[in-house]
């Protein structure tokens, strides 16, 4: 398929809590019209989430050749889920862009949600240019985590579980915890510097790069915390994900 003119994909962002779909113009890494989010069914099983991801592109109007990429809250490793912390458990195995692929009709392009945002960040926002190391952590019912070298993503790190005072480091930090024991925005930070401090010891980046819902209000916890790197907001702040599999996907069909 020639691609090179392509100037729309569209992106599908799978989370703990919504299912939210958009086109994206991949010249800008905007979206092309307003997000369409669907509650995320309970159970979360992979044919109850299929339907949704059914209904969802179903409601845009789009043209066949479309490339269509799904972020997806696990590791992705040749497609399939090798183990998954925030939704039902019977994903572990699945191959997920051959099940939405068959359920959608059409070929879908499937990536871990923190990649996602990491390559949406490099590509348009806030990492675009950043020569070095940088570190992409999502903070919501998980923490997921991106590493971009030079340009370049490295698939599949999964940063928020690293055993940190003998927990599940998103356990304790992710945007979830803060909200399930009613933190003040002064104690989840405490316990973002042990996890940021924890990073950046292992990995010493040039720039980490904050994404997740709570971004928006990344005023009221950046400030708080005392690392090295640089710490910034995602410039496409909740939208990376849907932004980053939709050019993922156009990336994977030149
Ligand atoms: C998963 C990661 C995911 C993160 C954010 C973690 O529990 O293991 O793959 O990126 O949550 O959704």
């Amino acid at each position: 398929m020639s691609t090179t003119s392509m100037p729309v994909a569209f992106g599908i962002d799978i989370g703990g809590s919504g299912i939210k779909g958009a086109p994206v113009d991949l010249a800008t890494g905007e979206l092309t019209t307003d997000r369409l989010r669907i509650p995320t069914p309970t159970p979360s099983t992979p044919r109850a989430v299929a339907a949704v991801v059914e209904e969802l592109t179903d409601s845009f109007e789009l043209a066949p050749d479309v490339p269509v990429g799904l972020t997806f809250p696990a590791p992705i490793k040749h497609g399939v889920v090798p183990f998954i912390a925030n939704l039902d458990q019977s994903w572990k195995g699945v191959d997920v862009p051959a099940l939405m692929t068959e359920a959608i009709g059409r070929s879908v392009v499937g990536v871990n949600d923190a990649d996602a945002a990491g390559y949406a960040e490099t590509v348009y926002g806030a990492a675009k240019g950043v020569r070095g190391l940088v570190l992409v952590v999502t903070l919501g019912t998980g923490i997921g985590s991106a590493l971009v070298a030079d340009g370049t993503l490295v698939p599949n790190t999964e940063l928020g579980h690293l055993e940190i005072d003998g927990h599940d480091a998103e356990s304790r930090a992710a945007d979830s915890a803060r909200e399930r024991e009613g933190l003040t925005w002064e104690q989840w930070a405490g316990r973002l510097q042990r996890y940021f401090e924890t990073v950046e010891m292992l990995f010493s980046p040039d720039l980490i790069v904050v994404g997740g819902g709570v971004s928006k209000k990344a005023a009221k916890f950046l400030p708080l915390l005392d690392v090295r790197a640089p710490v910034v907001p995602a410039a496409l702040r909740n939208e990376a994900g849907i932004v980053g599999a939709a050019a993922l996907a156009a990336a994977q069909y030149r």
